[in-house]
């Protein structure tokens, strides 16, 4: 059994190995959230009057950490919504091509195929190698640039194969032919010191609050600079609407929003118990280990996933044959978890199945100890 620590509220009959697709949020965080709740329910009127300037806050609070300016940094209910945003505010050329990668988010690559299809431009998917290094990243993209480029919209860490792209050459390759860029980094916040100075001089840049910051649900951040912001509106038209970026996107309808202005207690929360750079380290060290471990009890080669790793989140290939498609994927994580007691992440690529580790504070080796003792009889039943 895993015992999370005091400060999450994860269930300890349950090992937790799936940060990566939904976060946990600490107890300290939900309280902050529940007390806002309440605060809000006893005076809706005054909560909505005030809500515009404490999200500013909130938004200035979440750019600090980002290491951006406030005023180029929007809040947005998760990278979904912020990728959305941007291809719902750009005038895609007719004609025009929008470069992918074979490892783009699903629905991402869905809202870019429809976002082409109604300006009638197209897209092309790149295909990355898993054991391809950065320069050999970098050389695909510099051959698929072209004249006709109107957008890339790339990873910054993907979400089935666990890659660290190497976002700010590809942005500057790109600004060269005249493309924008829009780098998906929904799993970079937390889990990078500097998402988006790494993202270098990215146009459009999407991170999650929710995922290794462990904000509550429904937090993102949508930063942008220059004469481009300018022209992003949120999804919701509401009052913001005659106001500039990013304040625009701080009134957004009558919705909860107090994920937003509990999401800075997460960031201080971390800071005060583990500091960030250490947490960043003791979860890059424990994810190295976590694999490790998983490789030797499946007997997997790790060399075709040795080229750009993300940090805390490591891929083990799985036997061939397994996972080979999204379905065989989905049931074969639900057969894990029923019968071993562990979350995992089963993700699929390119017609192979991969186990995607994750490590946060709560874990311990420990817990990889325990899938690694039970999940061969799973995949061998
Ligand atoms: C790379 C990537 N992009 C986008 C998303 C979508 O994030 P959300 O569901 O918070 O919108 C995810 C989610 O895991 C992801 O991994």
């Amino acid at each position: 059994m895993t015992t999370p620590s005091s400060h999450w509220t994860l269930d300890p009959s349950v090992v937790h190995l799936n940060h990566g697709s939904f976060g946990a949020v600490p107890r300290t965080v939900q309280e902050v959230q529940r007390a806002l709740r309440e605060e809000m329910e006893t005076n809706p009127d005054a909560w909505f009057r005030e809500l515009p300037e404490r999200v500013g806050r909130a938004r200035a609070a979440v750019a600090r950490f980002l290491r951006v300016p406030a005023e180029h940094t929007a809040l947005v209910p998760n990278a979904s919504a912020g990728v959305s945003t941007v291809l719902g505010s750009l005038a895609l050329p007719p004609g025009g091509e929008v470069l992918l990668t074979d490892h783009a988010y699903g629905a991402v690559a869905m809202g870019t195929a429809r976002a082409a299809e109604r300006a009638g431009a197209r897209v092309r998917t790149l295909h990355i190698p898993l054991e391809a290094t950065a320069e050999e990243i970098v050389a695909v993209f510099e051959g698929a640039l072209g004249e006709a480029t109107a957008l890339v919209v790339v990873d910054q860490i993907t979400s089935a194969t666990a890659r660290l792209f190497p976002v700010a050459e590809i942005a500057r390759l790109a600004h060269a032919t005249g493309a924008r860029v829009l780098v998906d980094g929904a799993h970079a916040p937390g889990m990078l010191a500097d998402p988006v100075g790494l993202a270098g001089a990215a146009d459009f840049w999407v991170g999650n609050l929710h995922k290794w910051c462990c904000a509550p649900r429904g937090t993102a951040a949508l930063v942008a600079r220059g004469a481009d912001a300018q022209g992003l509106w949120p999804l919701t038209d509401s009052w913001g609407t005659p106001d500039p970026f990013p304040r625009r996107f701080d009134v957004q309808g009558t919705s909860d929003f107090t994920a937003w202005l509990a999401a800075p207690r997460s960031l201080e929360f971390i800071e005060e118990t583990y500091g960030w750079d250490a947490a960043r380290a003791r979860m890059t060290k424990l994810a190295e280990v976590a694999q490790g471990l998983l490789a030797d009890a499946l007997g997997a080669d790790l060399t075709p996933v040795g080229g750009c790793e993300a940090p805390s989140m490591r891929l083990v290939p799985l036997p061939a044959g397994l996972a080979a498609d999204q379905e065989a994927a989905h049931s074969l994580q639900h057969r894990i978890a029923a019968d071993t007691g562990c979350e995992t992440a089963i993700t699929t690529w390119d017609g192979r199945g991969f186990l995607r580790l994750s490590a946060h504070l709560y874990n311990t080796v420990s817990d990889y100890e325990r899938l690694a003792e039970h999940l061969p009889g799973v995949l061998n039943a």
